[in-house]
């Protein structure tokens, strides 16, 4: 992944990148910066890039042909679909979803402006996405280009090594991170939970969701409110479990399996409610309509995963309310390769459902 930045102030730039965890990941070549001073494509003698404002009004504008021409340098190094980012307050708030979909492609081209902005119209012609990093102004993008460089860098190969894990624990399901210990036991007259002292990993797992639980509940109710439980349920051959309990890994750290087969949950009537987001496979799509109406209750979310050979007809499911994936077909997901693209999407609806 090449993070090619557009700026006023390279050494920012490569100072903190080059630090920690992103230095190394530059060193050992997982990851690669093309820093590009716009201050390099000024049309003046004095190496200024900006203007006043027209209309009046307080600060400078940053001028459009230097910047359009830091960007036609920075894609023709790049590859042909490389995106260019816009770091502004006056964006969507960058979230972990977004940061996984940035990290699908080879170069990202992050631009970041200064004094009271870019002249729109290069912006217009320009940017792809707008990307702002909080609710608050910065005096500049280039703190908001190194967050995405960071959080980017989690997903490309290579960066983190094993013991830093890249698995997102914090913010899968929509929940914050249930606390952490270590030694000692005992500090400042506080002890480490007991259940972490059982290895009861069934009991270790409820302790640490109901932590999370309470947690998101007294620092961002706002998540919680969108919180969905994510359940995977499989129907048909035997061999569908493995797909479910992989799958159940992408979405969810609590979410719960279930297996249709059974006759008690074939029995059970809208085992499902609107807090809840399922994802049914089966390679029966046939008995799928029926399963998925009698388990959901009104205004709970689910997706259907079907083989592509048999789809059922998706108006059915359409019609219920359901999204039906048919571009991924479950042979392809027996196996978990080349259906990374079906899994962000359902990654996606969950978020939105
Ligand atoms: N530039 C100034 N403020 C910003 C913010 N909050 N996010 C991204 N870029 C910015």
């Amino acid at each position: 992944m090449t993070f090619h930045v557009l700026t006023l102030f390279p050494d920012m730039i490569k100072e903190v990148a080059g630090t920690s965890i992103l230095g190394r990941a530059l060193l050992n070549g997982s990851i690669s910066l093309d820093v590009i001073n716009i201050r390099d494509f000024s049309t003046k003698g004095s190496k200024r890039v900006d203007g006043y404002p027209y209309g009046g009004g307080a600060g400078m504008v940053m001028e459009a042909e230097p910047v359009f021409n830091a960007v036609e340098l920075a894609k023709s190094r790049a590859g042909e679909n490389a995106k260019v980012v816009y770091l502004t307050p006056a964006a969507p708030v960058l979230n972990q979803l977004k940061v996984e979909e940035l990290s699908k492609s080879d170069d990202l081209i992050l631009l970041c402006g200064h004094y009271e902005g870019i002249d729109d119209r290069v912006l217009e012609e320009v940017v792809d996405e707008n990307i702002s990093i909080g609710d608050y102004v910065l005096t500049g993008g280039e703190l908001g280009a190194l967050v995405v460089i960071d959080a980017v860098s989690r997903y490309v190969p290579g960066v983190l090594h094993n013991s830093e894990s890249s698995d997102v624990e914090s913010l899968k399901d929509n929940l914050l991170e249930y606390p952490q210990y270590t030694r000692p036991e005992v500090w400042h007259g506080q002890a480490v939970p007991q259940v972490l002292l059982t290895g009861d990993h069934a009991k270790i797992e409820a302790f640490r969701h109901e932590q999370s639980l309470e947690r998101t509940r007294q620092r961002r109710p706002d998540l919680l409110e969108k919180s969905h439980r994510v359940n995977v349920v499989w129907f048909g051959s035997e061999e569908l479990e493995a797909t479910a309990v992989a799958l159940k890994e992408k979405f969810s750290l609590y979410g719960e399996i279930f297996n249709y087969n059974r006759s008690k949950l074939k029995n059970a009537k809208k085992r499902f409610g609107s807090s809840d987001f399922v994802v049914f496979i089966t390679d029966e799509p046939d008995k799928a309509e029926t399963a998925l109406i009698k388990l959901s209750a009104h205004g709970s979310k689910a997706v259907a995963i079907t083989p592509c050979v048999s789809e059922p007809d998706s108006s059915f499911f359409e019609e219920k309310g359901f999204e039906v994936i048919k571009r991924c077909c479950l042979e392809v997901m027996k196996d978990q390769k080349g259906c990374e693209e079906t899994i962000f999407e359902i990654k996606k609806m969950i978020e939105q459902a």
